[in-house]
């Protein structure tokens, strides 16, 4: 187990700059997702820490040592890539095996590793199968099992999971997880999907144009975004932005007075948030319909979704734009009707015009 610490690192590829002074501090034994759009440079992060790929400028720490200018296999890192790259020809078993043949390590304590390993992931009955003979999410089992047998400071995985069925993600996602809580290991996945990102992290490093945007835990990403980005980004469907025609005070605290009018009391501290351009970030589960003239916000119902446990109401303000709120279990509203949404004003976020957040006071 060890710990990360990436200062500064800068990335070029030629005249291309793809990352941009990345600052981040990773705990030992921490779980931490990168997240982002693709192409923001999730993979390349991953690749440097591997040492699949060169850094332009910085440095990389693991477990207190410097490792940007060593090769990967000094580095005490194992790598779990999308494709899992099994040897067709090789059992299970030797799949897992040939790294630790390959630098001479004893039988017995290979044999050792693979049978702990196999344990850990279920899968004692599988290793004299060939890849062939095996499903897509047992085949991701075989390829983080030849990263567990190395017995890594740090494990890496670029988004191994993105190969597999809705149902066989969603159960190797948790295999995952209880992996991380039996081996303790420190652990960096790269996905861009938030699904996997809020569930699995400890904490998540959300990338964009070069560079990092904010890192916390999930619920703090969720609840309290730094950017308009970040808010955007998770969450689905996304938050609403509705704009703000200007602010009013309210004991401290800013209303936000749309352009049709209508008020949304905030616990969003006024000092701060003055200024032009400001946008109302409402997560459609603070929107909840009610009857015309009896909500905050109101207009006319164009689409209901009905998921089961709840239906997302999708709604034409009259200067135009759209929202999505919801309705409890099955709704009954239906498109082309009036509506109005009660807003819960504690949940709010308000964006200034350079995209910066301000939250409600806890
Ligand atoms: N070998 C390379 N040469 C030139 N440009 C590269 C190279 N590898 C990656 N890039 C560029 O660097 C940027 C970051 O790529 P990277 O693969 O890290 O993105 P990513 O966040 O992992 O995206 P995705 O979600 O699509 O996998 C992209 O613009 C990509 O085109
Ligand atoms: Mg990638």
């Amino acid at each position: 187990m060890a710990g990360i610490n990436i200062k500064s690192v800068t990335k070029h590829f030629g005249a291309v700059q793809v990352l941009n002074d990345i600052d981040l501090t990773i705990e030992r034994g921490e779980f931490v997702v990168f997240l982002g759009g693709s192409g923001c440079g999730k993979s390349t992060l991953l690749r440097m820490i591997a040492g699949l790929e060169s850094i332009t400028r910085g440095e990389i720490w693991i477990g207190g040592r410097r490792v940007d200018q060593l090769p990967p296999g000094e580095r005490g890192v194992s790598m779990v890539f999308q494709s899992y790259a099994l040897y067709p020809h090789m059992t299970v078993r030797d799949n897992m095996s040939f790294g630790l043949r390959n630098i001479k390590t004893p039988k017995a304590e290979i044999d050792k590793r693979i049978e702990a390993a196999a344990k850990i992931l279920e899968m004692p009955h599988l290793l004299d199968r060939k890849p062939s003979a095996l499903s897509g999410g047992q085949r991701q089992r075989v390829a983080i099992g030849r990263a567990i047998v190395r017995e890594p400071d740090v494990f890496l995985f670029d988004e191994p999971l993105s190969n597999l069925d809705a149902g066989l993600r969603t159960r190797t996602r948790v295999e995952l997880a209880q992996l991380h809580e039996r081996l303790g290991a420190t652990m960096v996945f790269v996905t861009h999907d938030q699904v996997e990102a809020m569930t699995l992290a400890d904490r998540i490093v959300l990338m964009n144009n070069k560079k990092i945007e904010q890192v916390a835990t999930p619920v703090e990403i969720y609840t309290r975004p730094a950017t308009r980005y970040v808010a955007q980004f998770v969450g689905s469907p996304g938050m609403n932005f509705v704009a703000v025609a200007n602010v009013e005070e309210t004991g401290g605290f800013a209303t936000a007075v749309l352009p049709d009018g209508s008020r949304i009391k905030t616990s969003i501290p006024l000092n701060g948030v003055a200024g032009s351009e400001l946008t109302l970030g409402i997560r459609p589960e603070y929107l909840v319909a009610t009857a015309p003239e009896q909500g905050d916000i109101s207009g006319t119902v164009e689409t209901v979704e009905r998921l089961g446990d709840r239906s997302l109401v999708h709604v034409r303000l009259k200067d135009g734009s759209k929202i999505i709120g919801t309705d409890p279990g099955m709704s009954t509203i239906s498109a082309g009707t009036p509506i109005a949404f009660v807003v819960d004003g504690r949940k709010l976020t308000i964006f200034d015009q350079n995209d910066v957040a301000h939250h409600a006071v806890n």
